[in-house]
């Protein structure tokens, strides 16, 4: 039996009544375009409304996040991916829940006591330590050693910033061949984490305010893709069974084999799954400019790309015979992408044909381009160049950005959106902001997070290096993306001390202020600024204090104390020399 099926067994014999998956697109929650968690449906029932299958719940349910799609190539990211639950909506609470877990882990799929270790919340000004955890995992046999008390990063969860919330103790597996140590180190990459189980108990409301809920209730989640990979011993989630048949596909499709064309497989298989899962969901999705649909038409496009890598002959059903690998596996759980078939194959084959048609050419385009750019010491796309192959060649313009970075260019994407914007204006067509999660506008969200971006160029300079300059930068509603020129990795330490200064100087409530002048003065008082001749005579500046000051475009908040609490999601290495920082503010 696999993992799905003995979980939800499992639980099923504890009393919990197996819940179906819901849509893709959340029913009655406007501000994310997919669920992103199983918990995400359950909300009204975890702020206390009764659910009709009663207070103990288990499903898989299906979810999306596509806000880093960039990662996808990698042997983890998935955009789909099923999450297997379990729920108390008031009912059991920590104890039962833990010993649930740890009866599953430990007797259903024998996994070893030596092999789990835990953490547990250690605790705030406001929500004391979870000893309760502590001490229903060390009567399961957990030993002090693998108990980790760590802080509100790692043990407090929340889907976005106000919601039902509460603490939770997260459970890792050690996926080495080698003995396990004695003492947990929750940094030791061996040591995945393969469950979370999230103890509901507070409200937060977007004010930042914490209220109690009216009962106490449990959320767990288990990535499926993940768990299936750690067990079969596979580093490389795609190696797994659940995807075997959909590589083996693929390989017959191109005559290739997987290694050595990984990257672009892996990307293909994960992008052409989520799309059926899309175009299979009762909301009826399908490839558009706007909302769910732009995710959607953006993941096929990408796919299309990427096949052209692996020279796969744009006449064949190519598309259409992965999807019907990926529907015939999952069917059997998910029933409406059998009934939704015909729809999955007919509007794969149409984005495919759509796209096929202008995407020669606008590679063309594309090389065009960067030929006259390579001639000037500018290294960016233009928005106007930009807009062209979207509006002419449908080249999505996160496509754009990526096919740029590739080849070492950079894309005005403020300038894109500008040009987009005119145009939406002349053809009355719909509201800006229209593009939410796609081509967002500059929305307030946004707007705090260009504010930060600027901090964060300051605080790297003052932590790190003052010699560090702005490389690249994007931003969606969901984080902000800097990279700069560094030679070698950012330390935890140092990431910890970035992270408190932009916080201290947002604390501080400074005003940001706009200052035109000269193009030649800016670039005498050693302004921080990307490109410089492609501005105007007369420039503007946003100035923070004598904290930062850069020539910018805008726009940005007037006010420090208006972007809310940084936090530095990830560091890494972006290209040679550069190195990558996605942060987000909560
Ligand atoms: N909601 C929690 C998570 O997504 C547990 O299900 O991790």
């Amino acid at each position: 039996m696999n993992l799905k099926d003995l979980y939800i067994n499992f639980f099923k014999k504890r009393g919990h009544k197996e819940i179906p998956s819901a849509p893709v697109v959340p029913e009655n929650n406007p501000s994310v375009l997919f669920n992103t968690a199983g918990m995400q449906p359950l909300i009204p029932y975890l702020m206390g409304k009764p659910h009709p299958y009663g207070a103990r719940l288990v499903n898989a349910q299906k979810c999306i996040r596509t806000n880093d799609l960039e990662e996808i190539g990698n042997t983890t990211h998935h955009t789909f991916f099923e999450m297997l639950g379990n729920w108390s909506l008031g009912d059991y609470f920590k104890e039962e829940s833990i010993s649930y877990s740890y009866e599953f882990l430990t007797k259903t799929l024998n996994i070893p006591r030596e092999k789990l270790a835990v953490t547990v919340f250690t605790g705030n000004e406001e929500i004391p330590r979870d000893e309760v955890s502590a001490v229903a995992w060390r009567k399961m046999g957990i030993p002090d050693e693998r108990i980790a008390y760590l802080g509100v990063e790692d043990n407090f969860w929340i889907a976005g910033d106000s919601g039902p919330c509460g603490t939770d103790t997260e459970i890792f597996y050690w996926k080495s061949n080698e003995d396990a140590p004695k003492l947990f180190d929750s940094e030791d990459n061996r040591w995945v984490e393969i469950w979370n189980n999230v103890f509901m108990e507070f409200y937060k409301s977007s004010d930042g305010n914490i209220k109690e809920l009216e009962k106490k209730n449990v959320d767990t989640g288990m990535g499926y893709e993940r768990v299936v990979a750690i067990l079969e011993g596979k580093d490389d989630n795609y190696q797994s069974s659940v995807w075997n048949n959909i590589i083996k596909k693929m390989e017959d499709i191109t005559n290739l084999s997987y290694d050595g064309h990984e990257k672009e497989m892996r990307i293909i298989a994960d992008h052409i799954r989520t799309a059926t899962f899309i175009l299979g969901d009762y909301s009826g999705i399908k490839p558009a400019n706007t909302d769910q649909g732009y995710i959607l038409r953006r993941l096929i496009r990408r796919a299309i790309r990427h096949s052209r890598a692996l020279n796969i002959n744009q006449d064949n059903d190519w598309e259409k015979e992965i999807a019907k690998i990926i529907i015939n596996q999952y069917s059997k759980y998910y029933q409406e992408l059998e009934v939704n078939k015909e729809t999955i194959l007919s509007e794969l084959a149409k984005e495919k044909a759509r796209f096929s048609k202008t995407l020669e050419k606008g590679l063309k385009e594309f090389d065009k381009l960067i030929n006259n750019l390579n001639n000037s010491l500018n290294k960016e796309i233009s928005g106007k160049s930009a807009f062209k192959l979207y509006d002419t060649y449908g080249f999505p313009i996160e496509l754009t950005e990526e096919i740029a970075f590739e080849k070492g260019f950079t894309v005005d994407t403020r300038g894109f959106k500008q040009m987009y914007k005119e145009h939406q204006e002349k053809s009355r067509e719909g509201a800006i902001g229209k593009f939410k999660g796609g081509l967002a506008g500059d929305t307030e969200i946004e707007t705090r997070l260009h504010t930060a971006t600027h901090l964060l160029n300051a605080a790297l300079k003052a932590v790190v290096d003052k010699n560090i300059h702005q490389r690249g930068s994007n931003i969606t509603p969901e984080r902000l993306r800097f990279d700069f020129n560094s030679d070698r990795k950012i330390t935890k330490e140092e990431l910890i001390k970035v992270e408190e200064l932009v916080n201290k100087w947002i604390k501080e409530s400074l005003d940001v202020e706009i200052i035109q002048m000269t193009k030649e003065k800016a670039l005498k008082t050693g302004m921080e600024c990307v490109f410089i001749d492609k501005y105007p005579d007369i420039v503007q500046v946003y100035k923070i204090n004598d904290i930062s000051s850069e020539l910018c475009g805008g726009p940005h908040v007037k006010n420090t104390k208006e972007i809310g609490t940084f936090k530095i999601i990830k560091e890494e290495a972006s290209s040679a020399g550069i190195r990558r920082i996605k942060a987000t503010i909560i």
